[in-house]
């Protein structure tokens, strides 16, 4: 099967970061984590790779987010993007799994490390951030009831599978105030993936679902494994459109993850 039949249930459409995001100003400096670089060799993908970083990084900077939410902190290097480039006085509120809720993919995430966070916590951007931590199926912690319809930007990156990014989602549309950016991670139409079925690879189906009767228009960023959403983009696109991601040529490169070394 090749990767063009697999997602030919796409319709989600691949748009250019600038025509999504053409306010973005030509000489601002974006600060990305060196976490990355610190601690994953090359050949593997980091959480978010380069270039996703300086997309998340440049958002937020065009965004000016006054109030942001974060689903899946991990090591927190997303957490310290969103943090550095937000303005001075933002709020970053960041949820990852409670403790004893943990499993396997958090621990390995965390390289064998519990401290969900240790990327952001030694900085001065940590004074901005506030670590929340919930039970699976839980995304709408207590301190985030009174932000609803009042958060600006809203990144879904944590539970991965059908239920969980469906659960964030939801709970991001309540959040999400009138003008906000919403961006989820991890959009993969792999073979590979899609094959292990919606209940662990959650993120292309549950969107390709929620864009057919959300008021979010989404957009997948060429170049990268995101997926942005609006109010403002009411665009639709027809079955079938084809993603570029990184990776995105002939196999083997275009049936799996690119990892970094490889870009
Ligand atoms: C890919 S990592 C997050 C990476 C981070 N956003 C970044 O950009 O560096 C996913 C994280 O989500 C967490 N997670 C998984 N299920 C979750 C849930 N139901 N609620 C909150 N966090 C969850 C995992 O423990 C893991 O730390």
């Amino acid at each position: 099967m090749s990767n063009q039949d697999v997602s030919a249930d796409n319709v989600i459409a691949t748009a250019d970061f600038h025509s999504l995001f053409p306010n973005t100003s030509h000489s601002a400096a974006l600060v990305v984590s060196s976490d990355a670089i610190a601690h994953f060799p090359a050949i593997e993908l980091p959480m978010l790779y380069a270039y996703e970083q300086l997309v998340l990084a440049a958002i937020v900077r065009t965004v000016a987010p006054r109030t942001v939410v974060e689903f899946g902190t991990g090591r927190g290097s997303g957490t310290f993007v969103l943090a550095a480039n937000s303005p001075d006085d933002a709020s970053i509120y960041t949820l990852d799994l409670s403790n004893d809720t943990r499993g396997d993919y958090t621990r390995k995430i965390l390289r064998d490390n519990d401290d969900v966070g240790l990327a952001y916590r030694p900085t001065p951007e940590a004074k901005k951030i506030t670590q929340l931590l919930v039970p699976p199926g839980k995304p709408m912690h207590d301190s985030l009831t009174g932000l609803r319809k009042k958060v600006d930007f809203i990144y879904v990156d944590g539970d991965h599978g059908y239920q969980g990014v469906r659960d964030d989602t939801l709970a991001a549309v309540e959040l999400a105030a009138p003008e906000a950016i919403l961006l989820w991670h991890d959009f993969y139409d792999f073979p590979d993936y899609i094959r292990e079925g919606h209940a662990k690879r959650g993120v292309f189906p549950w969107l390709n679902e929620f864009t057919a009767t959300s008021p979010f228009g989404l957009f997948h960023i060429a170049g990268t494994y995101f997926v942005a959403g609006s109010r403002a983009w009411k665009e639709k696109s027809p079955a079938g459109t084809r993603m570029r991601q990184p990776g995105d040529r002939p196999a083997p490169f275009g049936t799996r993850i690119l990892r970094q070394g490889e870009a």
